[in-house]
């Protein structure tokens, strides 16, 4: 496995790649949901790149930047265990220095669901996403359904902008009692770490709904609110049930949606959805 860290380093790796490259853009303190990533890629690419970066413009400034986890040394270990070929760990000086002033923006998918909260956020995703596209050049990106509109947003992008690459989404992978995988669930104590079952416990029990029958998506939503409000440690910021595709909020009798919700846990804030779609199930 090798390792670089400037523009100059990953450019002379990436002569010697083996196409096609599949590549998994990181914050880093990976667990088992990124390493879904990584074996994916392996899968259905001939050489996989990994990139580990904190991107300091998708937070805002009461986010938490300076508190994000980090554990080089382990995400070094465990992605040489998956056979990754090349890491990638850019600093924020090359991806930000001074007079930088290009932004990419994708407009309305964001002003919705997170984006209602998170104002800048997906700014600073995109604008990220596109400048580690541009440098590394993969086949294919791989991301996670654990963040369902970064994925919407992503593809969007690509389609807008004419990257030639293909985005595949892959599934939300949990810890065993449902609790979806998230490097912020480190914040939790373990009284907060049991509370944060009510996110999954919510949308399960939204979804066993849905499959006897529940239609309506005030109902689902509602489903999802009283699993949360019974939780004290919990406090619900949103739950919407939306069109999958434009992340439109529904209103009345639903055929597929995208159910998600952020909810406060302590101080650390989470984030789950399932899809529920009346023709294949699937969550
Ligand atoms: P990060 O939160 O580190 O996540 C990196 C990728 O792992 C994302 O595509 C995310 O959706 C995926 N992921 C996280 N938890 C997962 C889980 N439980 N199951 C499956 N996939 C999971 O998302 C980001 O970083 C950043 O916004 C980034 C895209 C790197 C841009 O800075």
């Amino acid at each position: 496995m090798k390792t670089v860290k400037t523009f100059h380093e990953l450019h002379d790796a990436l002569e010697k790649m083996e196409r096609p490259l599949g590549y998994v853009p990181t914050m880093g303190y990976l667990h088992e949901g990124h390493l879904s990533l990584v074996q994916e890629a392996k899968r259905n690419n001939r050489s996989v790149a990994v990139s580990i970066f904190t991107n300091p413009t998708q937070f805002s400034p009461e986010e938490d930047l300076d508190n994000y986890p980090t554990d080089l040394e382990r995400d070094l270990a465990l992605l040489g265990k998956e056979k990754t070929d090349l890491v990638w760990l850019p600093s924020a000086e090359d991806m930000y220095p001074d007079d930088f002033q290009t932004w990419v923006e994708v407009d309305q998918l964001t002003k919705l669901l997170e984006g209602r909260f998170r104002p800048t956020h997906f700014r600073g995703v995109s604008t990220v996403v596109a400048k580690l596209f541009n440098a590394l050049q993969p086949d294919r990106a791989y991301f996670g359904q654990k963040d369902a509109q970064q994925a919407a947003v992503i593809k969007q992008m690509v389609r807008d902008l004419n990257y030639r690459l293909e985005i595949v989404i892959c599934p939300i992978i949990r810890e065993p009692d449902g609790l979806a995988m998230s490097s912020r669930n480190s914040y939790l104590d373990p009284q907060e770490r049991k509370a944060a079952l009510c996110l999954s416990r919510g949308l399960e029990a939204a979804r066993q709904a849905f499959l006897v029958g529940e239609r309506s998506a005030d109902r689902l939503r509602e489903v999802v609110r009283t699993e949360i409000e019974a939780e004290k440690l919990a406090r619900l910021q949103y739950v919407s049930c939306a069109h999958p595709l434009s992340l439109e909020e529904l209103n009345d009798s639903i055929e597929d949606c995208l159910l998600s919700l952020a909810v406060y846990v302590g101080k650390t804030r989470l984030i789950d959805n399932i899809q529920l779609s009346g023709r294949i199930e699937k969550s």
